[in-house]
């Protein structure tokens, strides 16, 4: 008898918490959170209803103030922008997929989705998705692409390096220029020396669009690519993701504050190595990939440390 009621208060007990789950989860699509901001004024309607909702990072840019804005979608649709501490930023990386809930504010551009501060759950990481090709004329009126993860092609750099403002006008392949925002991580660098494809989420800002920068990439990285096809380098790698060998980008961060990088991965491709990514083993590659490729290729695996520096 007294087992019996002991069961009976555990199923119970068990569907409390199972309602209790239910409601801590309720999701609301990000489409209808957006849905509360006013296009015309960028103001929210709604400030009072704490939303909870989940998505991948597409963005990120870290404030001058110490804080990290984000943009969340649900890949293809439009990205909400996240407003957190530096604690919680720190977890607001892109390709993170996250769980968090906010209320709507007032942000530096546009309003935005405060984070309640311990909401934020992160689900898994370095989840992929695609862009959306645009063109440079699109930046007079984005209206219609706001909020979207986009590719811009082409894209020249005027030789010096990026500033304390975060932000920096850039040249296009048709001529007009197009203003990108990249937070202050990249504060001092060097900007890119080659024409770059530009993927980042349109914004906003003032009466301008602009594009919050997540990734540069050399536009020539296709033929590096195919060289790194010929020569049976991605029969061990991905750029992405760690397969026999680590992944490009992570190879990429590992060096980004390193003066000596293009070296040093000049010289894993010639000698091979273990060690340091763990147990499995390059072979040298000296006799088999002519001195130029090698060179290509150095170049287009450090290009993967602008993932990791705009997520800093
Ligand atoms: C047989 C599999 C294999 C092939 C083929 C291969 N790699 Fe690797 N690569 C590895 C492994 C395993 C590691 C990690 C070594 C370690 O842990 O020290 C590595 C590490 C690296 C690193 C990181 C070096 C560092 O200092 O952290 C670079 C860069 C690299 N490979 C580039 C290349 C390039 C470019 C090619 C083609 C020319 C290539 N690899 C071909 C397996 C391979």
């Amino acid at each position: 008898m007294k087992n019996h009621i002991t069961i009976r208060l555990k199923t119970a007990a068990a569907v409390l918490m199972v309602g209790a789950l239910c409601m801590a989860h309720a999701q609301t699509p990000i489409k209808d959170v957006l849905a509360q901001i006013d296009p015309a004024t960028g103001k929210a309607k709604d400030t009072a209803t704490e939303f909870s909702v989940s998505g991948v990072v597409a963005a990120k840019l870290a404030l001058p103030d110490q804080k990290v804005l984000a943009f969340v979608h649900t890949p293809g649709e439009p990205a909400l922008a996240v407003l957190a501490d530096a604690k919680d930023g720190a977890r607001l990386l892109p390709r993170n997929v996250l769980k968090l809930a906010g209320r709507l504010g007032e942000g530096p551009i546009g309003a935005v989705l405060v984070l309640s501060p311990g909401s934020l759950s992160v689900m898994e990481s370095n989840k992929m998705f695609a862009s959306v090709p645009v063109s440079e004329t699109l930046f007079k009126d984005a209206t219609a692409l706001a909020g979207r993860y986009v590719q811009l092609t082409n894209v020249t750099f005027a030789p010096g390096k990026f500033d304390v403002s975060g932000k920096i006008k850039v040249k296009c392949a048709e001529g007009s220029e197009v203003t990108l925002l990249l937070g202050k991580a990249a504060a001092n660098r060097d900007v890119p020396g080659e024409t770059t494809d530009v993927f980042g989420v349109i914004v906003k800002s003032g009466n301008e669009w602009q594009l919050a920068v997540a990734r540069l990439l050399p536009a020539t990285r296709k033929q590096s690519q195919a060289i790194a096809e010929k020569r049976m380098c991605l029969s061990c790698h991905n750029p992405d993701t760690y397969q026999v060998g680590p992944a490009y980008r992570d190879v990429a961060a590992k060096y980004r504050n390193d003066p000596e990088a293009i070296g040093k991965l000049i010289a894993q491709m010639e000698n091979g190595g273990t060690g340091k990514w763990g147990t499995n083993v390059m072979i040298p590659l000296k006799a088999l990939v002519p001195p130029e490729e090698m060179k290509t290729l150095a170049h287009w695996v450090y290009s993967y440390r602008w993932d990791a520096l705009l997520a800093e």
